[in-house]
């Protein structure tokens, strides 16, 4: 595995490896759920190119950047037992060089849940994104549901702007207990860690309604909210029961594929997690 730091150097890497290139972007302190996204694209493409990057721009004034957990040897030495075969570890000032001014912004879609909660999150993600996508040249790129808002904001970017790469889907991974793995699970204090089961048994609560039939919208919202405010450590951001591609929150009756999604903090601590109810 090459380890790099520029985009000059990553550039001349990139020339020689066969197509097509799978491309697998993270902020870092991997876990499971990356690694999953990494083999995906071991499976699927004849090389596998990765980024690790803390990007300041999607973190919010007062949020976690400075914080943000780092583990640069472990996630290297995960990265290539996966068997990725190049990974740019930028600066700052190689990502966002003086004078950078250009920023890349999903109106709507970037406007609503998590992005309603972190003004500016979605816009700093697009633009980095947007950058790595120019940078990584890739045919394949691989993105987890876990984060299905920021998932749907790439594809319309990708869409839109008519980017030469497609986007891959992947399912979450969780957990033995059903949470959802995070590198911010590790902010969480033993006894919120144990409640923070809350987030997966209330989708599932919800799964469960709608499996057996329920399909009013406020009904399904409180089977989810019921579980949450069981664990007195939690408390809800937002919950959310919205169309799939547009996020429009859903009233009345939930008549086609919808997306339930949800932020609960404990303490300082946000987790998000979300599943598709099938009416
Ligand atoms: P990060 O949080 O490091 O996540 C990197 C990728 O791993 C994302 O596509 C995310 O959806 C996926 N992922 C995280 N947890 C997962 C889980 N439990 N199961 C499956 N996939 C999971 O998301 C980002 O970084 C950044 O916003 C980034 C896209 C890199 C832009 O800076």
């Amino acid at each position: 595995m090459q380890v790099v730091r520029t985009v000059a150097e990553f550039r001349e890497a990139r020339r020689r490896l066969p197509a097509p290139v799978g491309f697998f972007p993270t902020l870092g302190y991997m876990h499971e759920g990356h690694i999953s996204l990494v083999e995906r694209a071991r499976r699927e493409c004849a090389s596998v190119v990765a980024s690790i990057f803390v990007n300041p721009t999607q973190f919010g004034p007062n949020e976690d950047f400075s914080r943000y957990p780092r583990d640069e040897a472990r996630d290297l030495a995960m990265l290539e037992g996966a068997g990725v075969d190049l990974v740019i570890l930028p600066s700052v000032e190689e990502m966002y060089p003086a004078g950078d001014v250009t920023r890349v912004r999903v109106p709507g879609l970037s406007e609503v849940l998590e992005g309603k909660r972190r003004p500016g999150h979605f816009e700093g993600v697009t633009t980095v994104v947007a950058k790595l996508f120019g940078i990584t040249e890739a045919d394949f790129a691989y993105f987890g549901q876990k984060d299905a808002q920021q998932l749907l904001i790439i594809e319309r970017m990708v869409r839109d702007l008519h980017m030469p790469v497609t986007v891959v889907r992947c399912p979450t991974v969780r957990e033995a207990d059903g949470l959802a793995c995070s590198s911010r699970n590790v902010y969480l204090s033993p006894e919120e860690r144990a409640q923070a089961v809350a987030l997966w048994a209330g989708l599932r609560a919800a799964e469960a309604a709608c499996g057996a039939g329920e399909r009013d919208t406020d009904r399904l919202r409180a089977v989810c909210r019921e579980q949450i405010e069981a664990r007195p450590l939690a408390s809800i951001d937002y919950l959310s029961l919205a169309d799939e591609q547009t996020l429009e929150e859903l009233h009345g009756l939930v008549e086609r594929p919808a997306l339930m999604s949800l932020m609960v903090s404990f303490g300082n601590t946000h987790l998000i997690d979300n599943i598709t109810l099938h009416p």
